[in-house]
Protein backbone atom coordinates (compact mmCIF):
# COMPACT_ATOMS: atom_id res chain seq x y z
CA UNK A 1 0.00 0.00 0.00
CA UNK A 2 1.26 3.69 -0.69
CA UNK A 3 0.41 6.94 -0.35
CA UNK A 4 -0.48 8.42 -3.67
CA UNK A 5 0.13 12.18 -4.53
CA UNK A 6 -3.11 14.28 -4.48
CA UNK A 7 -3.41 16.54 -7.38
CA UNK A 8 -4.38 20.04 -6.89
CA UNK A 9 -6.48 22.96 -8.74
CA UNK A 10 -5.45 23.56 -11.97
CA UNK A 11 -3.91 20.29 -13.22
CA UNK A 12 -5.17 18.96 -16.13
CA UNK A 13 -6.23 15.70 -14.76
CA UNK A 14 -8.89 17.01 -12.88
CA UNK A 15 -10.58 18.90 -15.45
CA UNK A 16 -10.85 16.09 -17.79
CA UNK A 17 -14.10 13.39 -17.95
CA UNK A 18 -12.66 9.51 -17.11
CA UNK A 19 -13.67 6.48 -19.17
CA UNK A 20 -15.02 3.23 -18.03
CA UNK A 21 -13.23 0.47 -15.66
CA UNK A 22 -13.49 -2.46 -18.23
CA UNK A 23 -12.17 -4.85 -15.73
CA UNK A 24 -11.47 -5.12 -11.92
CA UNK A 25 -8.02 -6.24 -12.09
CA UNK A 26 -5.12 -6.40 -9.46
CA UNK A 27 -3.89 -3.11 -10.90
CA UNK A 28 -7.02 -1.50 -9.90
CA UNK A 29 -7.28 -3.55 -6.66
CA UNK A 30 -4.44 -1.76 -5.72
CA UNK A 31 -5.31 1.30 -7.22
CA UNK A 32 -8.52 1.35 -4.90
CA UNK A 33 -6.61 0.36 -1.44
CA UNK A 34 -4.16 2.68 -2.02
CA UNK A 35 -6.98 5.60 -2.79
CA UNK A 36 -8.22 4.49 0.50
CA UNK A 37 -5.40 5.04 2.73
CA UNK A 38 -4.79 8.10 0.71
CA UNK A 39 -8.17 9.55 1.33
CA UNK A 40 -7.57 8.80 5.41
CA UNK A 41 -4.14 10.28 5.02
CA UNK A 42 -5.46 13.64 3.84
CA UNK A 43 -7.91 13.57 5.75
CA UNK A 44 -10.81 13.68 3.76
CA UNK A 45 -13.95 11.50 2.82
CA UNK A 46 -14.07 10.93 -0.28
CA UNK A 47 -11.27 10.75 -3.00
CA UNK A 48 -11.84 10.30 -7.11
CA UNK A 49 -9.67 8.27 -9.23
CA UNK A 50 -9.02 11.71 -11.26
CA UNK A 51 -7.51 13.08 -8.12
CA UNK A 52 -4.31 11.04 -7.96
CA UNK A 53 -3.54 11.47 -11.70
CA UNK A 54 -6.01 8.41 -12.69
CA UNK A 55 -8.52 9.20 -15.26
CA UNK A 56 -11.06 5.87 -14.66
CA UNK A 57 -14.44 5.72 -13.23
CA UNK A 58 -13.57 4.87 -9.49
CA UNK A 59 -14.39 6.63 -6.14
CA UNK A 60 -13.64 5.93 -2.22
CA UNK A 61 -15.30 7.09 0.15
CA UNK A 62 -15.09 7.53 4.43
CA UNK A 63 -18.32 4.63 4.80
CA UNK A 64 -19.17 6.01 7.97
CA UNK A 65 -19.14 9.61 7.11
CA UNK A 66 -22.58 10.37 8.27
CA UNK A 67 -21.85 8.59 11.37
CA UNK A 68 -21.43 10.97 14.04
CA UNK A 69 -19.94 8.13 16.50
CA UNK A 70 -17.34 6.78 13.99
CA UNK A 71 -15.95 10.83 13.12
CA UNK A 72 -12.16 10.83 12.07
CA UNK A 73 -12.06 7.05 12.96
CA UNK A 74 -11.11 5.88 9.37
CA UNK A 75 -12.17 2.42 9.95
CA UNK A 76 -13.76 1.93 6.87
CA UNK A 77 -13.71 3.02 3.32
CA UNK A 78 -16.25 1.99 0.12
CA UNK A 79 -15.39 1.86 -3.12
CA UNK A 80 -17.53 1.95 -6.11
CA UNK A 81 -16.26 1.52 -9.80
CA UNK A 82 -18.17 3.30 -12.45
CA UNK A 83 -20.77 4.47 -10.39
CA UNK A 84 -23.71 6.64 -11.87
CA UNK A 85 -26.55 8.69 -10.60
CA UNK A 86 -29.59 7.14 -11.44
CA UNK A 87 -32.19 9.34 -9.54
CA UNK A 88 -31.82 12.48 -7.50
CA UNK A 89 -34.63 14.35 -5.53
CA UNK A 90 -34.91 17.47 -3.01
CA UNK A 91 -32.53 20.33 -2.43
CA UNK A 92 -29.90 21.10 0.08
CA UNK A 93 -26.93 22.83 0.67
CA UNK A 94 -23.85 21.24 1.96
CA UNK A 95 -22.41 23.72 4.54
CA UNK A 96 -18.50 24.17 3.75
CA UNK A 97 -17.72 21.76 1.02
CA UNK A 98 -14.13 21.56 0.30
CA UNK A 99 -12.34 19.15 -1.83
CA UNK A 100 -8.71 17.32 -1.36
CA UNK A 101 -7.67 18.72 -4.81
CA UNK A 102 -8.86 22.49 -4.22
CA UNK A 103 -6.59 23.57 -1.29
CA UNK A 104 -7.61 26.54 1.39
CA UNK A 105 -11.35 26.95 0.56
CA UNK A 106 -14.97 25.97 1.02
CA UNK A 107 -17.98 27.06 -0.15
CA UNK A 108 -21.67 25.98 0.21
CA UNK A 109 -22.88 24.54 -2.73
CA UNK A 110 -26.13 23.44 -3.71
CA UNK A 111 -26.83 19.61 -4.17
CA UNK A 112 -29.81 17.01 -4.39
CA UNK A 113 -30.83 15.22 -0.96
CA UNK A 114 -30.92 11.82 -2.08
CA UNK A 115 -29.63 10.26 -4.88
CA UNK A 116 -29.26 6.66 -6.33
CA UNK A 117 -26.30 5.40 -7.54
CA UNK A 118 -25.70 2.24 -9.41
CA UNK A 119 -21.69 0.89 -9.45
CA UNK A 120 -20.09 -1.99 -9.59
CA UNK A 121 -18.35 -3.14 -6.08
CA UNK A 122 -14.67 -4.12 -5.89
CA UNK A 123 -15.81 -7.34 -6.76
CA UNK A 124 -17.31 -6.64 -9.99
CA UNK A 125 -20.45 -6.92 -8.31
CA UNK A 126 -24.21 -4.28 -9.61
CA UNK A 127 -24.81 -2.59 -6.09
CA UNK A 128 -27.64 -0.26 -6.21
CA UNK A 129 -27.24 2.31 -3.42
CA UNK A 130 -30.33 5.06 -1.96
CA UNK A 131 -28.27 7.95 -0.18
CA UNK A 132 -29.22 11.19 1.81
CA UNK A 133 -27.54 13.69 2.91
CA UNK A 134 -23.93 13.76 3.62
CA UNK A 135 -23.27 10.47 1.77
CA UNK A 136 -25.56 11.82 -1.11
CA UNK A 137 -23.38 15.58 -1.09
CA UNK A 138 -20.06 12.98 -1.57
CA UNK A 139 -21.81 10.96 -4.16
CA UNK A 140 -22.18 14.41 -6.14
CA UNK A 141 -18.83 15.61 -5.88
CA UNK A 142 -17.14 12.44 -5.95
CA UNK A 143 -19.14 11.33 -9.38
CA UNK A 144 -18.77 15.06 -10.51
CA UNK A 145 -14.83 14.92 -10.32
CA UNK A 146 -15.27 11.44 -12.57
CA UNK A 147 -16.73 14.05 -15.08
CA UNK A 148 -13.72 16.48 -14.72
CA UNK A 149 -16.36 18.93 -12.52
CA UNK A 150 -15.05 20.74 -9.40
CA UNK A 151 -17.32 21.78 -6.74
CA UNK A 152 -15.95 25.76 -7.68
CA UNK A 153 -17.59 24.75 -11.03
CA UNK A 154 -21.30 24.51 -9.06
CA UNK A 155 -20.53 28.37 -6.96
CA UNK A 156 -21.34 31.69 -8.03
CA UNK A 157 -19.27 33.15 -10.91
CA UNK A 158 -18.39 35.46 -8.45
CA UNK A 159 -16.34 33.40 -6.12
CA UNK A 160 -15.25 31.10 -8.56
CA UNK A 161 -13.45 33.81 -9.73
CA UNK A 162 -12.30 35.11 -6.35
CA UNK A 163 -10.75 31.21 -5.88
CA UNK A 164 -9.38 31.66 -9.54
CA UNK A 165 -7.53 34.54 -9.20
CA UNK A 166 -6.13 33.73 -5.13
CA UNK A 167 -4.78 30.34 -7.22
CA UNK A 168 -3.11 32.35 -9.94
CA UNK A 169 -1.45 34.58 -7.81
CA UNK A 170 -0.20 31.62 -5.83
CA UNK A 171 1.00 29.87 -9.13
CA UNK A 172 3.35 33.44 -10.05
CA UNK A 173 4.59 33.24 -6.29
CA UNK A 174 5.99 29.71 -6.46
NI1 LIG B 1 -13.05 16.63 -4.40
Amino acid sequence: MAILDILNYPEKSLLKPSVPVESIDDEIKELVKNMGETMFDAPGVGLAAPQVGVNKRIIVYDTHADDPDFQGKKTEFTALINPEIVEASGSITSEGEGCLSVVDFTADVKRYENVTVTALDIDGNPVKMETSGIIAVIMQHEIDHLDGILFIDRISVLKRAMYKKKIKKQIKQS
